[in-house]
């Protein structure tokens, strides 16, 4: 691969991985497993292996994702938090026990343990009080949840055995036992509420809830494996994990202490059957150097102790028959290839659908009808085909073809360039997207409509009574009561939480509006930058794409969005019954502080978001820039700003400014 390819192909593959970390660690919904998010993780490092001059301090091959959020206090860790390496296979494992023996000139002991799939936690015990709670944030700095972690039973508030450090740090790993997700699961379904995608999920989602007695309903329980003290009690991993058992802290007890690697191997086929009896889930094995002499000879990468590498399962796979493929058209027009199987059973339950995305990955499986199909479940609740079984295509079978109309409303597809997806462009009357958009804009994270649901609004759409969304705050409650299903009291509580819809929030409306590409967390970024719609309605294609977040892709959804007259009609109605046009911006100063100065943003800010900093740069004057350069006048820098940053800053003479000093320096503190 040439120079200029890898630049371009390494660019593509960090802004992937972000997405995927922000998917995974703050919204707590992956949407690929962790398989190929090992893959892309893989490539990226191999490139940056053979092209090291394009390394940058902060790829994600050198920082671990993030799960810090704006709502809890953030504190730094005493011990970083790191990742672990991770391996699908033998071979690499038994490559990791060679660089082992190696430095230890003869074969090690290792711990196993399995690897808990959760949210992990690090908590710091002081004189044996329970002091903090830290979720592993990006790393360095996590967020504060100890009265959440207070109300999980298997935690200890008070340690009692005499002789323990005055401070130690306990970590482990957070879980939702798998009966307890179900029952919470079957009453999310209830309260039409999206059920979480997996334990894991639901567990790091419940960490962040910030009502700790709604965390304490939900019976969280945690798995201790890794004590961290100046004062260590034993100079070994182990011992020290039997220590802070009898301490009172729940250690798994399907840890083993194993001679060699063969041992390890044995421990790691034992438990790929036997996982399955667990009340939890885990996702692997990890292998830990057990003493701690050895650890400390061996080290740390920039993200990863090389004294500990996690052996991780691949999802489980079954193979079964296409029966026939169907498209399934979205809120957006998007258009989802839907395969139709033969039912099978997979981790657990039947599995009848599976997705397959697009039309790229329908012509990269080569997928013909009656096909013998291997189907996998990931990290997300929609099985998927991953591969074919070819030798046993009957002859003569017809490929599955993608449409080329709309099987709604019959009109041509688009595919626009560099974009995976079909849709159907009949925008204005396509039924499930006008009934889509109107779901979306009532959905809990968007206008959080009580009372009304897929099903009402079929109703109400079907009647002709809605069109749009516009159409809801017209509505009357005698239109309602005559129709079935809907009593005078349930017509009341709609009309009554429309009206109260009025009060939403500017970003969460922005977010309702149903943009094509305008996700809840773009809509925050630009409800930050444009403090009001007018403004945003005239921004154009550049001024869009000047901000961070927001590619050419999602610019010009916004733009198109905005000159379709049909669209100024219907906000333009919202209008006029009151709905939220303006306000989630912080602060409204203009100025000229920053006036042809370049600035570097780098770090981790305590007072405001990165973004926050990025607007405040550009309502005083300055130009935000994303590399340094010559021209570069300060560099803002945060906490935990990389030391090769440093470094490059230092001899370019480029100055360093701290938070406060730049908050002062505009006035605004
Ligand atoms: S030890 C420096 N042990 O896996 C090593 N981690 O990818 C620290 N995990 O963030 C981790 N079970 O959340 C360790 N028995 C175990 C684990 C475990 C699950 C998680 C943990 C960590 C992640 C690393």
């Amino acid at each position: 691969m040439k120079h200029s390819e890898a630049k371009i192909r390494i660019e593509k593959l960090r802004q992937e991985i972000e997405e995927h970390n922000h998917n995974y660690y703050v919204l707590n919904n992956p949407v690929i497993s962790d398989f190929e998010y090992d893959l892309l993780l893989n490539e990226l490092e191999t490139l940056e292996k053979k092209f090291p001059e394009l390394v940058t301090d902060d790829s994600p091959t050198k920082r671990v994702g993030s799960d810090i959020t704006t709502e809890f206090r953030q504190y730094e860790h005493q011990y970083p938090m790191l990742s672990l390496g991770n391996t699908y296979n033998e071979d690499e494992l038994r490559e990791f026990n060679t660089r082992v023996e190696k430095a230890n000139h003869a074969a090690a002991e290792y711990v196993c343990e399995l690897k808990f799939d959760g949210a992990s936690i690090s908590i710091t015990y002081r004189n044996g009080l329970l002091y903090r709670a830290l979720t592993r944030g990006d790393g360095t700095r996590g967020d504060d949840v100890t009265l959440n972690i207070k109300t999980i039973k298997s935690i200890p508030h008070k340690i009692t055995v005499k002789g323990i450090p005055e401070e130690f740090v306990m970590r482990g790993e957070i879980l939702m036992p798998i009966e307890v997700f179900e029952r919470l699961n079957e009453e999310r379904n209830k309260d039409g509420l999206t059920p979480f995608a997996n334990p894991r999920n639901a567990a790091s989602g419940t960490l962040k809830l910030l009502d700790s007695r709604i965390v304490a309903s939900r019976h969280l329980d945690c798995q201790f494996y890794f004590l961290l003290s100046e004062n260590l009690p034993h100079d070994t991993h182990y011992d020290n994990l039997m220590e802070a058992a009898r301490w009172g802290f729940r250690v798994s007890d399907s840890i083993k202490l194993c001679k060699n690697i063969e041992e390890v191997i044995s421990f790691i086929n034992y438990w790929e059957s036997e996982r399955k009896k667990l009340p939890f889930e885990i996702d692997g094995v990890v292998i830990k150097v057990n003493s701690l002499t050895l650890q400390s000879e061996l080290g740390y990468t920039a993200k990863s102790p090389r004294w500990a590498i996690a052996y991780k399962y691949k999802a489980e796979q079954v193979t079964t028959r296409l029966l026939s493929v169907s498209f399934q058209v979205g809120r957006t027009g998007n258009v989802t290839p839907v395969a139709n199987l033969e039912p099978v059973l997979l981790a657990g339950s039947t599995v009848k659908r599976a997705t397959l995305h697009n039309a790229d990955q329908i012509n990269l499986l080569d997928l013909h009808l009656d096909d013998m199909v291997y189907v996998e479940k990931g990290g997300e609740i929609i099985p998927k085909i991953v591969g074919v079984d070819h030798s046993s295509r009957a002859k003569g079978s017809k490929p599955v073809v993608f449409i080329n109309t709309c099987p709604e409303c019959g009109t041509p597809l688009v595919r626009n360039e560099g974009e995976a997806n079909h849709f159907c462009p009949n925008y204005l009357h396509c039924p499930p997207q006008l009934k889509g958009r109107i779901e979306h804009f009532i959905s809990r994270k968007a206008m959080d409509i009580d009372g009304l649901g897929e099903e009402t609004i079929d109703l109400l759409f079907s009647k002709g009574l809605i069109r749009n969304y516009a159409d809801l705050y017209e509505l009357k409650a005698e239109q309602l009561v005559p129709l079935e299903r809907l009593g005078e009291k349930s017509a009341g509580n709609i009309i009554r939480s429309i009206r109260a819809s009025l009060e939403t929030p500017y970003h969460r409306v922005l977010f309702a509006l149903g943009i094509r590409h305008v996700g809840e967390t773009v809509a925050k970024t630009i409800a930050s930058r444009f403090s009001s719609i007018d403004d945003l309605m005239k921004a154009d294609n550049e001024q869009l794409k000047s901000i961070r977040e927001i590619g050419p892709k999602i610019a010009s959804s916004i733009v198109a969005f905005f000159s379709d007259p049909d669209n100024i009609l219907i906000i333009n109605r919202l209008r006029s019954f009151g709905i939220n046009f303006s306000g989630d911006k912080k602060t409204d100063i203009t100025g000229d502080k920053l006036k042809g100065k370049s600035i570097l943003i780098s770090g981790v800010f305590t007072k405001h978001s990165r973004e926050e900093y990025k607007y405040l740069i550009e309502k005083n004057g300055g130009r935000n820039v994303s590399a340094l350069s010559g021209n570069t006048s300060f560099i803002l820098a945060g906490e935990n700003m990389g030391p090769s940053k440093r470094l490059k800053a230092e001899e370019a003479g480029i100055p360093l400014m701290s938070e406060s000093e730049f908050l002062k320096l505009i006035g605004e503190e």
